[in-house]
């Protein structure tokens, strides 16, 4: 998450102003926890390899340079010369292979991070645990429910460590979000608003296609894996997040972020009961499977979740609001805000609106009369930011790594990925049936 630059005065001085006029406002600044630094019983670095290097198998290996507990030991890709932007990206050498099976043949290697298309997460992991590698696997972790509840099973079976990688999840910013929320404060919330828009031809994924991306650098055929058989094509491989062979939309891209990070701050850690999605491809018809535009309002057990990507406007860009009976609490970019709402007792003088002034002087005396005392002073408005720099991903690799060692609890596990990323799903299925989509827990399977 890349933060404005702003110093610490600034930023008092534009809280104080900023939020809601005349309102006290305190406003902190969020420390950075010290990323973990255990090693491995032997006292040695756990030692991962990244498959996938493109756009974020790269971030992953740049923010892992400040993870001091891992050390990466090899990468693999199907486009050459990603092996060489993987190096890059570490700033250190290390073997590369188009084959992600040699790594996990190599007993050298503890910890796997699967930074491919969606349609590859399944395979490479269920191959990374049978090879009894702890796994960090980006989001959505899945491309189907079928593939989600395969990676469960596996997991659990083969006792390994899972990370998903939505990492807003272990960002300090969510973190004091979630203890506001637990705190009650917030009082009862049954509404959340969400949403991250993108306004640029690279927020709809028209990514760049290299010129030496041909047969020869590109493993097609591996590419495709279970996929329909299709002629080459750099399109489809560097945009593949546009079509549904191989991603899953902004369901699968953007909607997961939201859903993790509500998971996260609410402690909700399940599916939706039913989804019901709107949008349309209204600005990006270059032959893309999905839309550029996506509203789903999703109920979850006591809470109904609206979320909306929007690829054609900027306005709000990344968003979480809770909605509660007591306050508000918005997390946006880099900072918090609760704001408390008035709750004390006040006479409330509109339903007297059609009584004669004698009653309504008499309901006012009986109101006095039944609270005595002062109404208490409305709480601060509060604000958090996070300080300048700080890295969401580096803290989510230092708790996968903290795992591998402890063997105790992730933030983000394989069933909170899961529950996760069947929320993508649900999205997509309900906009393309263009019906309400049921999750039915009894047969884990989505029904229109
Ligand atoms: N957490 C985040 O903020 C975040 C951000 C971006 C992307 N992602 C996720 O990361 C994943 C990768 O996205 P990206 O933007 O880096 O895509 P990308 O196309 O830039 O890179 C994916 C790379 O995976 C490689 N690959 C695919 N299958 C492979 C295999 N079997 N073996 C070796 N390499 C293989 C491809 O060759 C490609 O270079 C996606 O699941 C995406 O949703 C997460």
């Amino acid at each position: 998450m890349k933060l404005p630059s702003m110093t610490r005065r600034d930023f008092v001085r534009m809280g104080a102003g900023a939020v809601v006029a005349g309102a006290a406002v305190k406003s902190t600044l969020l420390e950075p926890a010290m990323l973990s630094a255990e090693t491995l019983a032997d006292g040695r670095k756990i030692r991962f390899v990244m498959i996938g290097t493109g756009i974020r198998g790269c971030d992953l290996l740049r923010a892992a340079r400040s993870v001091p507990s891992g050390i990466c030991v090899g990468a693999a890709d199907l486009y050459k010369t990603r092996h060489l932007s993987a190096k890059e990206a570490y700033g250190a050498d290390f073997p590369t292979t188009g084959d992600y099976r040699t790594l996990l043949d190599r007993k050298d290697v503890d910890a796997v991070f699967v930074a491919t298309s969606d349609h590859h997460h399944r395979r490479v992991t269920l191959d990374a645990v049978a090879a009894g590698k702890d796994v960090y696997c980006e989001k959505p972790i899945s491309h189907s429910v079928a593939d989600g509840l395969a990676m469960v099973d596996a997991v659990q079976a083969g006792k390994r460590i899972f990370q998903a990688g939505s990492q807003r999840v272990s960002s300090i910013l969510n973190r004091k979000a979630g203890e506001i929320y637990k705190s009650g404060r917030l009082g009862e919330v049954h509404q959340v608003d969400a949403h991250i828009n993108r306004n640029s031809p690279g927020g709809a994924w028209t990514y760049p296609i290299p010129p030496d991306a041909n047969p020869e650098t590109v493993d097609w055929k591996q590419f495709l894996v279970d996929a329909p058989d299709r002629p080459f094509d750099p399109k489809l491989f560097f945009r593949w997040r546009c079509f549904a062979d191989y991603g899953s939309g902004l369901g699968g891209d953007l909607f997961v972020h939201l859903i993790s990070g509500i998971l996260g701050i609410t402690g909700m850690n399940t599916v939706a009961t039913r989804a019901y999605s709107s949008g349309g491809l209204y600005h990006f018809k270059d032959g893309r499977d999905f839309p550029d535009l996506l509203e789903t309002l999703y109920d979850y057990p006591d809470m109904q979740v609206h979320l909306h990507c929007n690829q054609n406007n900027n306005d709000g860009n990344d968003t979480i609001s809770l909605y509660g009976s007591k306050g508000t609490l918005v997390v946006a970019g880099s900072t918090l805000t609760f704001t408390p709402q008035d709750v004390a007792p006040h006479f409330e003088s509109y339903g007297w609106g059609g009584m004669t002034a004698e009653q309504k002087k008499q309901g006012q005396d009986e109101w006095n009369a039944a609270h005595p005392a002062p109404v208490p002073a409305l709480d601060e408005v509060e604000t958090y930011t996070l300080p300048q720099g700080y890295n969401d991903t580096a803290e989510h690799i230092a708790n996968f790594f903290r795992a591998v060692v402890t063997r105790e609890h992730v933030v983000e596990d394989e069933v909170f990925g899961n529950n996760a990323a069947i929320g993508c799903h649900l999205a997509n299925y309900s906009y393309f049936h263009r019906t309400i989509a049921t999750w039915d827990p009894a047969t884990k399977t989505i029904k229109g």
